[in-house]
C-alpha cells in the first residue's frame, strides 16, 4: 500500500523510540531507569480526579461544541488573566486534544507549502516535524549552552526571509530549560512587529519556573497581543498527561479557522477530561507549588552531580524539568567511529550498558547533549546519575 509524501517528512518521535526501547528492555526484566518521558511523576491532584468522577455520575458524556465547551473556556480566559495579567474573550480561545495537538492546528492554520517559521534549537521533538507535515520549513537558529540558551537576536534577524511567517518560542524550554529573559523577549518582540510575523509561544511550562524566575508571555508586551498565539495545557502544570487537554488564546479570526478545522478532525476533546481541567484551573492551586518545589529541588540535585562528572557541563535549567548536559567531550573515547547522530548511539550505549535511558540531544537539534528528565523521584535520580556517573568515567 502506498504511502502519502507528507508522512514521509517526518520521523517519529525520539522521545517515543526511547521509551518503546526502554519499555522492552523491561519487559525481560533488566532493571531499566527511565529519564526518557517528559512527564511528572505526581498523581493528578484529587480535586481533579474527584471532578471527573462527578462529571461522569452527573452525565456529561456526550459530544460538546467542538471547539471545547464554553465553562472550559471561561475558566482558561479567568486563569490567563489570573496567570498573565492578560483580558481575552471565550472566543479566542480553541480547546484540543493536548498542546501537541494545539501546535499542529496552528502550523494546519498558519502555514501555506514554502512558507518558513524560526525555531530555536535546541528545540522540541514535534515542532520541525508539524511544520514539515504542512510543506512548510523550519528554519534553525541555534543557541547555546555557554549563553545559557538565550537566542542572539542578530542570529533570529538574519533567519528572516521573504517567507517567514512566524517564530516559535518555548520558554521555560524543552529540552533546555532556558527561560526567555525580558531583553531577549523584549528583542523578539521587535522583530516581530517589524517583519509583520506571528509569534506562537509554546507556555507549557510557565508554572515550573524556579529561583523566582518572571515567565514572560509575549501577548503581554506592546503590541503583541494581536499577532501572538499563546500554548497552553493541562498537561504539565497538574501532571495530567494522560488527560489530553491543550488550548491556544488568540485573535478571534485564526481560532475561529482552527475551530473550522477541529470540528472536521477530531470534534470535541474528550469530555469528562474538560471537565476536570475546569477544576484544575479554578480549583486550588496548591499542588502547583508543591510539584515546582520539588522540581526546583530535584534540579538543584541533578545539576550538582553532572557538574561533577569530569567534562560534562551543564547550563542550569531556569524551568521545565529537564537537564540537558553537553557530553560531546566523551564521544572521541566512548563511541569511536561514530560520526553522525553521536548523541544517539550515545543513549544507546548508555541504555545498553549501564541501564538509563535519556533522549538524545540530536532530535533537538543539539547533537552535543542528551536530556535527562527530572520529572522521577529522588530516590531513582541518585540511582540513575550514578550510573550517569559511572558510565563517563
Ligand atoms: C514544549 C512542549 N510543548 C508541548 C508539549 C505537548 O503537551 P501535551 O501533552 O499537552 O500534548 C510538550 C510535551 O512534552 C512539550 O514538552
Amino acid at each position: 500500500m502506498r504511502i502519502a509524501r507528507r508522512i514521509e517528512s517526518i520521523s517519529p518521535s525520539a522521545t517515543m523510540v526511547m521509551k518503546l526501547k526502554a519499555d522492552e528492555l523491561k519487559r525481560e526484566g533488566k532493571d531499566v531507569l527511565s529519564f526518557a518521558v517528559g512527564e511528572p511523576d505526581f498523581p493528578t491532584p484529587d480535586n481533579i480526579v474527584e471532578a471527573a468522577k462527578r462529571a461522569m455520575d452527573e452525565g456529561h458524556t456526550r459530544y460538546t461544541a467542538a471547539s471545547g465547551m464554553a465553562e472550559l473556556k471561561e475558566a482558561i480566559v479567568e486563569a490567563t488573566t489570573r496567570d498573565l495579567g492578560l483580558d481575552y474573550e471565550p472566543g479566542e480561545v480553541i480547546v484540543s486534544n493536548g498542546a501537541k495537538h494545539s501546535l499542529l492546528n496552528i502550523a494546519m492554520t498558519l502555514v501555506n507549502p514554502g512558507d518558513e517559521v524560526i525555531i530555536l534549537s535546541p528545540y522540541w521533538v514535534t515542532y520541525p516535524d508539524q511544520i514539515k507535515l504542512c510543506g512548510g520549513r523550519p528554519v534553525v537558529v541555534e543557541t547555546r549552552g555557554e549563553d545559557d540558551f538565550q537566542p542572539d537576536l542578530g542570529e533570529v534577524r538574519d533567519a528572516i526571509s521573504d517567507y517567514t511567517v512566524g517564530i516559535l518560542l518555548n520558554t521555560p524550554c524543552n529540552p533546555s530549560g532556558a527561560v526567555y529573559e525580558r531583553e531577549i523577549m523584549e528583542g523578539l518582540a521587535e522583530i516581530a512587529i517589524e517583519h509583520d510575523l506571528t509569534l506562537i509561544s509554546d507556555e507549557i511550562y510557565k508554572h515550573i519556573i524556579f529561583d523566582g524566575r518572571e515567565h514572560i508571555s509575549p501577548a503581554t508586551l506592546d503590541g503583541l497581543r494581536e499577532r501572538t498565539l499563546i500554548v497552553d495545557g493541562a498537561a504539565k502544570s497538574y501532571s495530567m498527561t494522560g488527560w489530553r487537554i491543550g488550548w491556544v488564546l488568540g485573535p478571534a479570526k485564526i481560532v475561529k479557522a482552527m475551530g473550522a478545522l477541529q470540528g472536521q478532525s477530531t470534534s470535541n476533546p474528550n469530555t469528562i477530561a474538560q471537565m476536570a481541567t475546569i477544576e484544575a484551573l479554578t480549583g486550588p492551586q496548591d499542588s502547583v507549588s508543591a510539584m515546582n518545589e520539588q522540581f526546583e529541588r530535584r534540579r538543584d540535585f541533578v545539576v550538582e552531580q553532572l557538574s561533577a562528572v569530569p567534562d560534562v557541563t551543564c547550563a542550569t535549567p531556569g524551568g521545565a524539568f529537564y537537564a540537558f548536559p553537553d557530553v560531546s567531550a566523551h564521544y572521541e573515547r566512548l563511541i569511536p567511529g561514530v560520526d553522525e547522530d553521536r548523541s544517539e548511539a550515545m543513549a544507546m550505549k548508555l541504555l545498553g550498558e549501564n541501564l538509563i535511558s535519556v533522549v538524545p540531544g540530536c532530535a533537538f537539534g543539539a547533537d552535543d547533549h542528551v536530556r535527562l528528565s527530572f520529572a522521577a523521584g529522588m530516590e531513582q535520580l541518585e540511582e540513575g546519575l550514578r550510573r550517569f556517573a559511572r558510565a563517563f568515567a
